[in-house]
């Protein structure tokens, strides 16, 4: 269950000023998140990824990309891992499982027509326009709903989708779209002009979070352990925060400055990977993606060989060992990306059709157009991201995952 609690600090200081009336503007909303592992067959990891950097490409810099047809052959939204939280919509609520995206800013239900949005829920109002969002690798067409949408023990007025054709989605009821709320702009017609509040905007204005701050937890994969995650809602996640918080500012370089985009260069050893590229931080991508010639330096840094099944490289175990964390230059400040933070987790090798005894790694290559990287999973499942969207800017914290050896 959701818990909602108060800041130490908002805490003692309301006990502090208990005599005068005080807004307690600092209140904390952290909602767990269940990782599942998508094993029905093999996964072709990297060729959605690569579906999934064409549109995060596209729709950066092109709004009307947003309503575009794309079919696709590949009918899923996601890799292997995806992080979904439970929320309720309605009076009396529905409960649905939503994928955690934060490369996307739609919220809608209805992927699975088993169960679909309630248009007789007491608190639904239709809003005339109808929403049509395309991921590259999945998409939904459908009308849009004000309804009451609860996590748990906080509920707020949300705008929602309600799909009436959902494509690439399986097991799963929709998308928790907590990206930047630009975002979806060009998504509804007729009010195609119109950025519809996200979740994080409405329990600000609603008075559930004191400010647009979400932190993200995703717990990397392991095999005796169901890692989960956190997304905790107005404060930074001190719980599982075992570092200083790094932060950059929301890059001005576009397409990623649509995004949760940063500015940072990439190096490994003494080779320089990414220069200053303009990238970005998304929970709907599975590996660490670079374009074509820095994924060449890396290649060649690291001694890997592409293997045809995976799509993945392989290193042997002594090119294992000698191999160095990836640096990120953020700033003034570093993060690295631990040798075994690189590696695919070896206990799921064979889920993407690996070799059990094989070491693959999971960074890859991706036409990423405009885009100088993406980090997805590989790297979200060692840091703690914090999205700041007042101060327009992406924080990264160590976990107690940052230099483990799990993979
Ligand atoms: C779809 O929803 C129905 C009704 O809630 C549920 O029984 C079924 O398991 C769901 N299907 C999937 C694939 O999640
Ligand atoms: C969102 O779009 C509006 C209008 O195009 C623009 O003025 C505003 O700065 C944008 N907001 C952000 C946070 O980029
Ligand atoms: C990011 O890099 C671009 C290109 O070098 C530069 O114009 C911009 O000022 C940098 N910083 C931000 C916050 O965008």
């Amino acid at each position: 269950m959701p818990l909602v609690s108060l800041t130490l600090s908002s805490l003692l200081f309301a006990i502090a000023v208990n005599a005068n009336p005080v807004i307690l503007d600092q209140a904390t909303v952290a909602v767990p998140i269940t990782r599942i592992t998508q094993m029905e067959g093999i996964r072709n990891v990297v060729q959605l990824d690569r579906a999934r950097a064409s549109y995060l490409n596209a729709r950066g810099t092109d709004q009307s990309f947003a309503q575009d047809p794309h079919p696709n052959e590949e009918p899923i939204f996601n890799g292997m891992d995806i992080y979904l939280a439970q929320v309720a919509v309605g009076t009396p609520p529905t409960s649905y499982s939503l994928i955690v995206d934060t490369g996307s800013s739609n919220t809608w239900v209805g992927a699975n027509k088993s169960n679909p949005y309630n248009v007789f829920s007491e608190t639904s109002k239709y809003t005339f326009n109808a929403v049509n969002v395309n991921y590259g690798s999945g998409s939904f067409a459908g009308n849009e709903f004000d309804d009451q949408v609860s996590f748990g023990s906080f509920s707020i007025d949300q705008s929602i989708g309600a799909a009436a054709a959902a494509r690439g989605f399986r097991g799963v009821d929709g998308i928790l779209g907590l990206g930047p709320t630009n975002l979806t702009k060009g998504t509804l017609k007729p009010d195609i002009e119109k950025a519809i509040p996200t979740v994080v905007d409405n329990a600000v204005s609603q008075g559930i979070i004191g400010s647009p701050l979400l932190s993200a937890y995703l717990e990397p994969n392991q095999a005796n352990h169901q890692g989960n995650g956190v997304l905790t809602f107005g404060a930074l996640d001190n719980t599982n925060r075992a570092g200083e918080v790094i932060y950059a500012p929301i890059t001005q370089t576009l397409p990623a400055g649509a995004y949760w985009g940063i500015n940072q260069t990439t190096s490994y050893g003494s080779h320089k990977i990414v220069n200053n590229g303009a990238g970005i931080v998304d929970t709907g991508t599975t590996l660490l993606l670079l374009d074509e010639p820095s994924f060449q330096v890396y290649q060649q840094a690291t001694g890997g060989t592409l293997d045809s099944k995976t799509g993945l490289l392989t290193i042997s175990k002594s090119q294992y060992e000698q191999l160095l964390p990836l640096i990120f230059q953020i700033g003034d400040h570093t993060i690295q990306l631990s040798p075994n933070g690189q590696i695919w987790p070896r206990f799921q090798n064979t889920a993407i059709g690996g070799e059990q005894d094989k070491i693959y790694l999971a960074v890859a290559s991706a036409d990423l157009g405009e885009l100088g990287f993406i980090l997805g999973f590989t790297f979200l499942q060692r840091y703690l991201t914090v999205y700041d969207s007042e101060a327009r800017r992406v924080g990264f914290a160590a976990t107690r995952f940052t230099f483990s050896n799990i993979n």
